[in-house]
């Protein structure tokens, strides 16, 4: 449904974006994470066709955003990062003004409005002046103009920033309601809200792809350098001796415990590999005492930041 090859956006001298390239299939949630500044509000505005990319390009539903652009527009829903609501009007005023920008016929304008109202739990508000209304429901406004015209494609940046937590709910299961039949691409700082609600990731740091998965393919992959902790009963010599030579062990570091002849160990592992089963048949085979074996599961948090780190250090 959206395909991105090669994109590089410069502002000036500023690389922004660097060539990033992805696909979104139809009916999937693709999550974009990353930091501030990371170049995921970017990406977006390039997709959506609001801002021509440097080189690299995009399409979306088969048409090509640089050269077909009101194809592309006619096919997306999009909530901007501080979505563009004009402040003296009221909501009804504002999502009638939107429904017929965005083609909807005449005839259908009021029965769009009010879908896309209770959807979002805005009817209580539509007589309001935009300007009078929270942070939150501004936020509802914007992303209800988003769905006007129930558009394949939705491009949602930060959607449930300035929201409450109750809302925050409410949010993440209409994203997921839509879905079904929508592609989706949001934008968060939020590493559970990803878990949530994505079936996909894409982590960017500094305008590059550090890595795209599933949030469980994520965690899987870097299963295998979870550290593991050790406390072992023999000669701490011995014992790190073996350790380091222990196939796909990168690093051990031991510490004193208060039991006389223990002492507690942590080994950290390759990529992938699972030395549980080579250290513990070791541990027994030299006659040594395996008190305890534990391996410390990585979170989201910490693939991000390990992501992250790998990323500065190259
Ligand atoms: N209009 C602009 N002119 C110049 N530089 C810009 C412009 N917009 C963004 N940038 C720069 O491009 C980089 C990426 O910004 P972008 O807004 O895409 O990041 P982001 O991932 O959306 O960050 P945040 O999480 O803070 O929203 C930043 O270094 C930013 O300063
Ligand atoms: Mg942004």
């Amino acid at each position: 449904m959206i395909e991105v090859r090669g994109l590089t956006k410069y502002y000036g001298n500023v690389r922004a974006v660097d060539d990033i390239s992805f696909t979104v299939e139809k009916g999937e949630i693709l999550g974009f994470l990353g930091p501030n500044a990371a170049g995921k509000t970017t990406i977006m505005r390039i997709i959506t066709g609001y801002m021509p990319a440097s080189t690299g390009s995009v399409r979306v539903a088969g048409f090509d955003v640089f050269s077909n652009d009101l194809e592309v527009k006619k096919r997306i829903g999009y909530l901007p990062e501080n979505p563009p609501l004009y402040m003296d009007m009221q909501v009804i005023e504002f999502l009638r003004f939107a429904a017929a920008i965005k083609g909807v016929n005449r005839k259908s304008i009021e029965s769009e409005v009010k879908r896309v109202a209770d959807k979002l739990s805005v009817s209580t508000v539509l007589f309001k002046s935009i300007s009078t209304l929270s942070k939150g429901y501004k936020q509802r406004v914007g992303f209800a103009q988003a769905i006007l015209n129930d558009p394949p494609v939705l491009l949602l940046d930060e959607p449930t920033i300035g929201l409450d937590p109750k809302q925050i709910i409410e949010v993440r299961e209409l994203i997921k309601s839509i879905s079904h039949d929508h592609t989706v691409i949001l934008s968060t700082h939020i590493l559970p809200e990803v878990r949530m609600t994505c079936n996909r990731v894409i982590i960017i740091n500094e305008g590059k792809l550090v890595a795209v998965d599933t949030p469980e393919n994520l965690t899987a992959r870097l299963k295998g350098s979870e550290s593991i902790h050790l406390e072992v009963e023999g000669p701490v010599d011995d014992i790190m001796n073996m350790l380091k030579q222990t196939p796909n062990v990168t690093a051990v570091s031991v510490a004193p415990t208060k039991k006389a002849n223990v002492s507690g160990y942590i080994v950290e592992t390759d990529v992938g590999s699972d030395v549980r089963k080579d250290l513990s048949h070791s541990i027994v085979t030299k006659g040594w005492g395996l008190l305890e074996m534990k391996t410390e599961s990585l979170s989201l948090e910490d693939i991000f930041l390990k992501l992250m780190t790998k990323e500065e250090v190259n």
